[in-house]
């Protein structure tokens, strides 16, 4: 089989590559601005997403079974004060690339997003729930899920959350490295979600895409987190907990932690819709966090 998948370098992107890299011939496409040494692409190939004749062109040239969108400009603060830029990558590069891959008749897939909700459900969100973005980021993404369910044929959107993972610098990494430095950590503990390990989330990507393109599973949006829900202060005393770290860690508000981007209170997904056609039900986030740690304490 023969993938194509974009931010190839980033932290979900350079998962996804090994994790395809097992059973098939993957194209990486990154903008060239990180470390490509961990990246298992059988080529890594310069592309903007942005660039829609130059994305067409290559995918056209791959000729995959198979394209994953993982390009995105994940910051959140970032976007909510440059959201043009929010937008011509995360909406209009995730068209050029949601559109070379039906040009090329591939199963198209979008990495989407809990912060396309507001967080006022109380409930964990399903795939029916409507959106209603707090950000600029979360409404840059809805615009691209928005296109991709209007305009392409074969298509998932795999909606996830709170990514940590061995190739970016993430939350978990964050807390071991300001605990080890000395001092107290500020973590907000009023806002609730699942923390997700890329590995076990690119095994589900693997699994649905499998079942999608068999017909076994129609197209659509599918929520795929890690089960268990936490706020980012208990996730930060999970994290001291599994270490041993000695650090003192402090729940603070939003509003304490600045930035100008607000979040959802509570954008837990519910994932019973892929655990049916995966079989089985992602772990929950503390064993896969435990594993996640055994990782790097090996590098
Ligand atoms: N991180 C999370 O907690 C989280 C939660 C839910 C959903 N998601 C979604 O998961 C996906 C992956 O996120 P991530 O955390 O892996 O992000 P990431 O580590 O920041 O990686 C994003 C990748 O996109 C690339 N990229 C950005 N702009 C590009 C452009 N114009 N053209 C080509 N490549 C471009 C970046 O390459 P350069 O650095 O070289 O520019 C990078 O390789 C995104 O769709 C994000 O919205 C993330």
């Amino acid at each position: 089989m023969k993938v194509l998948i974009t931010g190839a370098t980033g932290m979900l992107g350079c998962d996804l590559c090994k994790e395809f890299s097992v059973a098939g011939d993957v194209t990486g496409l990154a903008r060239g601005n990180r470390e490509t040494k961990q990246c298992r692409a059988s080529q890594l190939l310069a592309a903007d997403i942005t660039d829609r004749d130059g994305v067409a062109r290559i995918v056209r040239k791959a000729k995959p079974d198979l394209v994953i969108n993982a390009a995105a400009l994940a910051d959140v603060d970032f976007c909510e004060l440059n959201p043009e830029e929010a937008f011509r990558i995360n909406a209009e590069g995730a068209k050029n690339v949601a559109d070379a891959a039906e040009g090329a008749g591939a199963l198209f897939i979008q990495i989407g997003t809990d912060y396309v909700f507001d967080g006022e459900k109380g409930s964990a969100y399903t795939e029916d729930d409507k959106p209603n973005p707090v950000s600029v980021y979360g409404f840059s993404k809805l615009a691209a899920d928005d296109y991709v369910r209007s305009n392409i044929g074969k298509y998932a959107i795999v909606r996830s959350s709170w990514m940590f993972g061995p190739c970016g610098k993430n939350f978990v990494d964050l807390v071991i490295e300001s605990a080890r430095k000395g001092g107290s950590i500020k973590a907000v503990g009023e806002k609730f979600g699942n923390p997700t390990y890329t590995a076990d989330l690119t095994k589900a990507i693997s699994g649905l895409s499998a079942k999608i393109r068999q017909g076994i599973a129609p197209s659509g949006i599918y929520n795929v987190s890690n089960e268990g829900v936490c706020s980012r202060y208990e996730l930060a005393k999970e994290i001291s907990g599994l270490c041993g770290l000695n650090a003192e860690i402090v729940s603070i508000t939003a509003k304490d932690a600045g930035g100008p981007a607000l979040r959802p209170k509570l954008s837990a997904l519910d994932n019973t819709k892929v655990s049916k056609v995966l079989g089985y039900k992602l772990r929950h986030y503390k064993e896969a966090l435990n594993d996640y740690l055994k990782t790097i304490k090996r590098r």
